[in-house]
């Protein structure tokens, strides 16, 4: 038999695509996995689709093949440098959401933290600016998850899909 799930995904710096393949392994009998920007999904009829945190929404590579999913069943997956701070994990997903077709089914959406670019900006805006609490703050935060997306990371990913698509 065919397999019936795609999972495709971007990914810049890496991150995306450890969580992409985790799924895969826990799926493998019944998927494919394709890196964006060479993903054809007219033959499946999931599609579970992982994207970066671009400026608040997806990143625009990921954003122009989920504006494709027409007809699609979807479970989306993001990673991301920020905290779930003020909702904006929330406002993340609504943003992505947003730009599905109206005639796609969204079974699942759900966001992981990363480590990012950011950690480096951070460090330096630090050195230059030592007395200011707020950047500190947001530093060791940045710090105390830049190992991620790690072991429970991959494994509540794991999970996630398995409880929508079945084990
Ligand atoms: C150009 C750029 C913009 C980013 N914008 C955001 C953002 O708006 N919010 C956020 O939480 N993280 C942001 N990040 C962090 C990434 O979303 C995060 O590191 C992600 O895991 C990268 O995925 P990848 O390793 O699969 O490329 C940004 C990173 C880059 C390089």
């Amino acid at each position: 038999m065919n397999p019936k799930i795609l999972i495709a995904y971007s990914s810049r710096t890496g991150n995306t695509e450890k969580v992409a393949k985790a799924i895969y392994e826990v799926l493998s009998a019944r998927s494919d996995i394709q890196k964006l920007p060479e993903v054809n999904c007219e033959k499946y009829d999931t599609v579970v689709m992982g994207y970066w945190v671009d400026k608040g929404t997806a990143n625009e590579e990921s954003l122009n093949f989920i504006k494709s999913l027409s007809g699609k069943k979807v479970v989306l997956f993001g990673t991301l440098g920020a905290g779930d701070y003020n909702g904006y994990y929330q406002k993340v997903r609504e943003a992505v959401e947003k730009e599905l077709p109206a005639d796609c089914t969204l079974l699942g959406h759900k966001l992981f933290r990363a480590t990012s670019i950011m950690l480096h900006r951070l460090r330096k805006q630090h050195a230059e600016n030592p007395d200011d609490l707020e950047i500190k703050k947001r530093l060791e935060d940045y710090e105390k998850n830049k190992h991620r997306p790690d072991e429970n990371d991959l494994k509540e990913a794991q999970e996630f899909v398995l409880s929508i698509l079945g084990k």
